[in-house]
């Protein structure tokens, strides 16, 4: 099985990619990647409505590396720091890119696993966490109840000091390992 997490923060080092490593290794799946969207090229949508025509998107960009990633893996966990109270603008571009282009493919991630995960200083975890898993659910993932997930923390790796946020991750990393496998038997 394979598990993917996506880290909308630019900071490739920072607390939004440690509290998806948490996760994933709490779940206990092997197969692990980590994917930080500033190491694409994805640009943000233009509104045309092709995608619904052709299945395709006419922005000639990384879009599709991302896309191939998640369709390959039996989980998806989704990251993003608060920024001004909503999530980071790389990770707004993949939402509303691969939304679209997903949603005229008729939703190929339907019914993998999948959760969502903040970090914020101070406010805006939960409108973070929210838009993430508005996007987690209109994919058509199965989402294991494991509390909020979202942590608290500034500079770089202070999230593991969160031990609240850190336990939250745990609880999703857990819960989403262990449907992954129930549903992978039944399949
Ligand atoms: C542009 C920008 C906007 C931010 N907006 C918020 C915010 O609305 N609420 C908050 O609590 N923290 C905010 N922060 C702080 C980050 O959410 C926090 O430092 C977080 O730990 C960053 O995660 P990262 O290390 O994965 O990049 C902001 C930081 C930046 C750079």
């Amino acid at each position: 099985m394979r598990i993917i997490g996506i880290n909308g923060s630019p900071r490739k080092k920072g607390n939004t990619q440690a509290l998806l490593k948490v996760a994933m290794k709490s779940s206990k799946i092997d197969n692990v990647k980590l994917i930080h969207l500033v190491d694409y090229e994805i640009l943000s949508c233009d509104g045309c409505g092709a995608c619904w025509k052709t299945k395709k998107c006419p922005i000639d960009d990384d879009l599709e590396k991302v896309i191939s990633e998640l369709v390959r893996s039996d989980a998806i966990i989704i990251g993003s720091p608060a920024y001004y109270g909503t999530v980071s603008a790389q990770m707004k571009a993949f939402i509303d890119r691969s939304g679209e282009l997903l949603g005229a493919r008729g939703h190929p991630l339907k019914g993998k696993v999948g959760g969502a995960l903040s970090v914020a200083r101070r406010w805006g975890h939960i409108t973070t966490w929210t838009a993430l898993l508005l996007y987690v659910l209109e994919m058509r993932l199965i989402v294991p109840g494991a509390g909020w997930g979202a942590a608290t923390a500034m500079k770089p790796n202070e999230v593991i000091n969160d031990e609240e946020g850190v336990e939250r991750a745990k609880e999703l990393g857990k819960s989403i390992g262990k449907l992954s496998r129930i549903l992978s038997k039944k399949s």
